[in-house]
């Protein structure tokens, strides 16, 4: 009889292998010298299950579900072009998985929660969504955990990269360009760093965890914290002033207080390192020109 822990040495099957995070993954795996497939439309569409089974074969060990729409503000009008990606096709996914007898890596958000508590989620906290790209959020892990598939269910917030448009070049641009700007400040989080959650990822598949988990930088801070450190850290200057959300209209509902428990994760992996360090290290790796 296997080891869960075998799945790990794949082959693995990267879904939105050109997104934000797909990038890590693909990135990772190399590292890793694990064999895999990087998937994106227009190759590979998750919304078609004959897609997902011609381009998913039965040799793959385990699937990381990188893709999703992910326009916040946008699910509020397309709420049901969302619901066919996040929630639709992560069934037609994690049915395919249990077929082929894969392990599912899934990444949900922080926006399956209304953000009321103040204390740090746990992974087993009644969802409660407070937009629409939340709800579609939640429709997609219970999908996952209804199909029957062994799986790893992932939750994350705030993630930024040394690549793809994210909160971290946005401020490192606006700081650049602008003498005066206002960020959210009640609003707080867990910044996220796409390497390190990738890599925090597999190691839990490695040591052959399954179920939720969350996964997140350590430390915590609002918008407005995080935007102060990304200047100081990139060497620009400008006036950032805090604002409320109030005064900073945007279509979807924001959750006041997103911080995700981190505790069952620690238990398996350790501590998760600071958010200054993990930006600090995301930066470094940015081109000269655009910091
Ligand atoms: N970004 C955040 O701050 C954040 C926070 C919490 C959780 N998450 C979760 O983390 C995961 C990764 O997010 P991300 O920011 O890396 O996403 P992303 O950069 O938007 O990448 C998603 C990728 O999926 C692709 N895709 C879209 N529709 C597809 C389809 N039908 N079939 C196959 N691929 C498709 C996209 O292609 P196109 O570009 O061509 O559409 C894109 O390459 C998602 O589950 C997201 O919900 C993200």
């Amino acid at each position: 009889m296997s080891d869960r822990s075998d799945t790990s040495h794949g082959p693995a099957a990267v879904v939105g292998a050109l997104g934000m995070l797909g990038k890590a993954w693909r990135e990772l795996l190399l590292k890793h010298e694990i064999q895999h497939t990087g998937l994106d439309l227009p190759t590979l569409d998750i919304t078609d299950p004959g897609s997902i089974a011609e381009h998913i074969g039965k040799d793959v060990r385990f699937v990381v579900n990188c893709a999703a729409y992910t326009d916040v503000d946008g699910a509020e009008d397309q709420e049901n072009t969302a619901h066919r990606l996040n929630a639709d096709a992560v069934g037609y996914l994690a049915e395919h998985c249990k077929k082929i007898g894969a392990t599912l890596i899934h990444y949900s958000t922080d926006y399956v929660f209304d953000g009321k508590a103040d204390t740090p989620y746990k992974t087993d906290h009644p969802r409660k969504p407070i937009n629409a790209y939340g709800r579609t959020k939640a429709a997609g892990e219970q999908r996952v955990e209804s199909s029957g598939c062994d799986f790893l269910l992932i939750r994350t917030s705030w993630l930024y990269a040394p690549w793809a448009r994210n909160f971290v070049a946005t401020m490192i641009r606006l700081t650049r360009e602008r003498d005066e700007l206002q960020v959210i400040n009640d609003q707080h989080g867990r910044p996220t760093s796409a390497q390190h959650l990738a890599s925090a990822s597999l190691a839990l598949l490695e040591k052959g965890e399954r179920g939720a988990f969350h996964i997140t930088d350590g430390g915590e801070c609002s918008w407005y914290e995080f935007a102060c450190e990304i200047m100081r850290m990139s060497g620009n200057t400008c006036d950032i002033k805090p604002c409320t959300s109030e005064q900073y209209k945007v279509p979807a509902a924001r959750p006041a207080y997103s911080v995700l428990d981190l505790s069952k994760t620690e238990a398996a992996l350790g501590a998760m390192p600071d958010w200054k360090k993990n930006l600090a290290d995301v930066i470094g790796q940015m081109e000269p020109q655009s910091v």
